[in-house]
């Protein structure tokens, strides 16, 4: 019997502060510990720590990619209105689709518990095989908004060609059309 394949799913942080060490990076580890507990299908994640410079990001975006074979990357960071903050645009410009649904619904979520849920500029796309999301760089953002968009998330993969997700549905409840 052939062992499933694992999924490989990337967490990106971007922060200019955490990727100097000058504090602990939270985002990463909050979204690895959220993808465990959603999860029940083999995955494994491939973790990076850069700081918010455009062109690393899409670096990172598209080794994850194109390299490393991600199905799936979850950014944290870099989405709101400050002068460094340019997640959304390194994420359009790596992107051949942009999936706007995205971010709408986590500002609409969002904005139950923060007035300022609107200064997130955070996006989704697709490139090649691999759907990626950004969240913001708050910890509190990472469950909010990853229990909101990721009902959607394993039929996006599905139809884009990646592995098929199964999540807990004790947890997260992946909806997936009938027939599919
Ligand atoms: N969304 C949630 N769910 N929780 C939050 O605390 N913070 C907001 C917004 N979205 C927040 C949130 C704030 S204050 C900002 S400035 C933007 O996300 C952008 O954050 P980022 O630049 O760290 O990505």
């Amino acid at each position: 019997m052939s062992t499933p394949t694992a999924a490989r799913i990337g967490i990106v942080t971007v922060s200019d502060r955490a990727s100097k060490g000058i504090y602990e990076d939270k985002g990463g580890p909050a979204i690895h510990q959220w993808l465990q507990d959603a999860l029940s299908s083999h995955w494994q994640p491939v973790a990076r720590l850069i700081p918010d410079e455009e062109h690393q990001i899409e670096r990172t975006l598209r080794d994850l990619c194109d390299n490393e074979g991600c199905c799936l990357i979850v950014t944290t960071g870099g989405t709101g209105p400050a002068k460094r903050d340019v997640t959304p645009e390194a994420t359009e410009a790596v992107c051949q689709k942009m999936m706007p649904g995205f971010g709408e619904l986590m500002r609409a979520v969002s904005l139950k518990s923060v007035p300022t849920a609107i200064l997130s500029r955070q996006t989704a796309g697709i490139r090649g095989k691999t759907l990626m999301i950004n969240l913001p760089g708050k910890p509190a953002a990472i469950a909010e908004c990853l229990a909101a968009v990721f009902p959607a998330v394993p039929y996006c993969v599905d139809l884009i060609g990646g592995p098929r997700l199964e999540t807990k549905p004790e947890f997260v409840k992946a909806f997936r059309p009938k027939g599919t």
